[in-house]
């Protein structure tokens, strides 16, 4: 399993700062959500931010990019310092140029889908990529609540993966907490994205320590 604490719920004043106390609280990524106020209804940062934090911290970048247009995006988010490049499946026809792309940067390639979207929509890309993204709230801001509904689609994830005898990660990002890394464990989700549920503690490394310990009994039971 992975833990990938969201700098989105960092404190905005000292990106760096929070960063290194990700890193320091034993999770293994970071992630970093990438809006532009137009695939969503918030902005949040941009290159130089990722360029600037990627001096605090080792950790694999994992970044999520909700953008309408990707394309003239991956290489400035590829050369400040992305490990993983997350685009997201509702932008249809483009997909498949996008995922080759990344592939070409060299980076790690991941797929997002929204909590409204088919997920049959994802099934054609499975063999092309390194994670699949189920988002777990409709993406734009931190904070907000677990949609359980999406528990099945993770479910689906995991079945898919198994019969297609693939290897792609699943990752949940959305209102992800102690209680609901525990039920995405269960469906079958082993990267999990936790922004307020780990930035707002003040000991994060026993928030991170306590997560890990709830999903590993679940995974081992
Ligand atoms: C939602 C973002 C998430 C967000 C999660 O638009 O994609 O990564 O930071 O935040 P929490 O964990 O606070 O729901
Ligand atoms: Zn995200």
């Amino acid at each position: 399993m992975i833990i990938a604490p969201s700098l989105l719920a960092a404190n905005h004043g000292r990106f760096g700062d929070e960063a290194a106390r990700a890193e320091r609280s034993g999770a293994e990524w970071l992630h970093l959500d990438i809006m532009d106020g137009h695939f969503v209804p918030n902005i949040s940062f941009g290159p130089e931010v990722v360029r600037a934090v990627r001096s605090r911290t080792r950790a694999f970048f994992d970044v999520h990019l909700m953008c309408s247009r990707p394309e003239i995006l991956l290489e400035p988010f590829a050369k400040a310092g992305a490990d993983e490049i997350i685009i997201h499946v509702e932008l249809g026809s483009q997909v498949t140029p996008l995922l080759w792309k990344i592939k070409a940067l060299n980076k790690k390639v991941g797929l997002a889908i929204n909590p409204p979207t088919k997920m049959e929509e994802v099934l054609p890309h499975l063999a092309a990529i390194d994670l699949l993204l189920v988002m777990t709230v409709n993406p734009g801001f931190g904070g907000q609540p677990f949609i359980s509904e999406m528990l099945p689609k993770i479910q689906q994830a995991a079945q898919w993966r198994r019969e297609k005898r693939l290897n792609y990660r699943i990752e949940v990002d959305g209102g992800i907490n102690f209680k609901t890394s525990v039920e995405c464990a269960r469906a079958g989700a082993d990267t999990f994205v936790s922004g307020t549920g780990l930035f707002a503690h003040r000991n994060m490394r026993a928030a991170v320590a306590k997560m890990r310990k709830l999903v590993k009994a679940e995974q081992t039971r």
